[in-house]
């Protein structure tokens, strides 16, 4: 009875300690996704609102594929548990085209972030009856693009 209370006293410290050293999932850096298209997201302030630039490997037009601008805002709630959740506007800047992002940013079993997003790519028709066939739909997974330090 009289070793339980240190021994208590380590397994509390530990946990606490793994508690700590739970890596969170940052967006801010350079990311690849699935489709090889390339996006770097610069600083996410203070309210979650982040710019970027997307290289697209991939386009629904025959026009040439340029980097292009993009726009978002990450959850700030305090129960996102290292792992929120965001979205992001691409507007094409080759396209008349807008896509828009939604997802997740998780750290994986490895400790390795992973965004998982899906997203809803509008393009431009020339009239009200083509509207349905306007929109494209589908999913993107991202992984960090290791800097060559
Ligand atoms: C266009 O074709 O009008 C603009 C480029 C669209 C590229 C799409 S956005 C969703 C999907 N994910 C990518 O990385 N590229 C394609």
């Amino acid at each position: 009875m009289v070793q339980a209370t240190p021994l208590l006293l380590v397994l509390l410290l530990a946990l606490g300690a793994h508690g700590l050293a739970v890596k969170k999932c940052s967006l801010t850096g350079r990311w690849v996704n699935d489709l090889g298209s390339n996006m770097t997201i610069m600083t996410v302030n203070a309210n979650g609102a982040f710019a970027g630039s997307y290289h697209t490997a991939v386009t629904a037009t025959s026009n040439e594929i340029k980097l292009s601008p993009l726009q978002g805002s990450m959850q700030k709630s305090p129960n996102q548990k290292g792992q929120p959740t965001f979205g992001f506007t691409v507007n094409w800047s080759f396209s008349d085209s807008i896509t828009v992002f939604t997802g997740q940013c998780f750290v994986d079993e490895y400790g390795k972030e992973i965004l998982k997003t899906m997203w809803l790519l509008r393009s431009r028709v020339e009239n009200i009856k083509n509207d349905w066939k306007a929109t494209r739909v589908g999913t993107n997974v991202f992984t960090r693009l290791q800097s060559q330090e």
